[in-house]
């Protein structure tokens, strides 16, 4: 055993703007009032975090050795043999994800985008039912994450290893050659200034008053949360639903 790279920066800058996003947004999203400035930061913060996860899709594929998803172990079987070997301490190690974190991160990734479809859906018309899926979401996503911070926990006291330190240093005890060849900086700074141009793109396209945002990179006007204008459509559009109903 020895100490490698694991993670790239990508992945790592990803990881803790992802958390700090999600975890932003859903403290918001319960006190704040559906209208006001600070609401908006709630659809700003989510719709980042959405959109961090598209890019990070996209490394998933393209990216280095343990981002990749092909790297991902989610076979049923592993995931029942790590659990096991968890609990009697005989759990095979895994320089990348292994089956846990494979499937609590890829269940985050949907989960997020599903926070994010709803959240725009219902300034769109949605109705109470959408509210209630973004409301469930939400929960269920803070439960997963409870998950993952409880695994992360039970690991660094089970292997003795500061595991939670392998996403700022993106190193991990495993075997010889299990290495990625690079830290990917200039993905890493890809990463961060499109990231940058997504959300900063948000605020300048944003009219508070309609409560319409165009969105940066794609040109299109979509309709976040509840503007006074749409507030004067909403009968009507309720009207309509009913009729799709049918
Ligand atoms: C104190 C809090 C946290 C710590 C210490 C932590 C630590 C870690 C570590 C060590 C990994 C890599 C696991 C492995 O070796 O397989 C990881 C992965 C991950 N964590 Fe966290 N995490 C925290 C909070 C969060 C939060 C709030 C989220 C919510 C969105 C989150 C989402 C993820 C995701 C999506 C991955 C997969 C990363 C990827 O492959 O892109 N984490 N986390
Ligand atoms: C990581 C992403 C997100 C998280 C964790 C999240 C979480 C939450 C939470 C916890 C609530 C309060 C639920 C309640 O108590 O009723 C909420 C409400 C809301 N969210 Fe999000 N949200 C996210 C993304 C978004 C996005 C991208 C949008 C819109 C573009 C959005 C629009 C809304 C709206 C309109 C409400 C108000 C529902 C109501 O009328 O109470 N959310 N969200």
């Amino acid at each position: 055993m020895k100490r490698i790279l694991a993670w790239d920066i990508p992945t790592r800058l990803f990881h803790w703007l992802l958390a700090g996003a999600f975890l932003g947004a859903f403290i918001i999203g319960n006190v704040a009032e559906d209208e006001g400035s600070l609401f908006s930061v709630h659809m700003l913060l989510g719709a980042t975090a959405g959109f961090m996860v598209l890019l990070r899709i996209i490394w998933g594929f393209v990216g280095s050795r343990y981002a990749r998803f092909s790297s991902f172990t989610l076979s049923p079987a592993k995931v029942l043999a790590y659990l096991k070997g968890t609990v009697s301490g005989g759990a095979q190690r895994y320089a990348g994800h292994n089956p846990g974190t494979s499937w609590t991160s890829i269940a985050i990734f949907v989960m997020v985008l599903g926070l994010v479809a709803t959240g725009v859906l219902m300034g769109n018309g949605g109705g109470e039912a959408v509210e209630e899926i973004h409301e469930v979401l939400a929960f269920g996503t803070l439960a997963v994450v409870g998950v993952h911070v409880a695994g992360i926990i039970f690991h660094t006291i089970r292997h003795r290893e500061n595991i939670a330190a392998s996403m700022f240093h993106g190193r991990k005890q495993a075997g010889d050659g299990d290495d990625i060849r690079s830290p990917r900086p200039v993905a890493a700074v890809v990463f961060l200034v499109l990231t940058g141009l997504w959300s900063g793109g948000l605020v300048s396209g944003y009219d508070a008053a309609t409560s319409q945002v165009t969105l940066p990179l794609i040109g299109q006007t979509i309709q976040v949360g509840e503007g006074e204008e749409h507030g004067e459509h909403e009968e009507y559009e309720e009207h309509e639903e009913h009729e799709d109903d049918d």
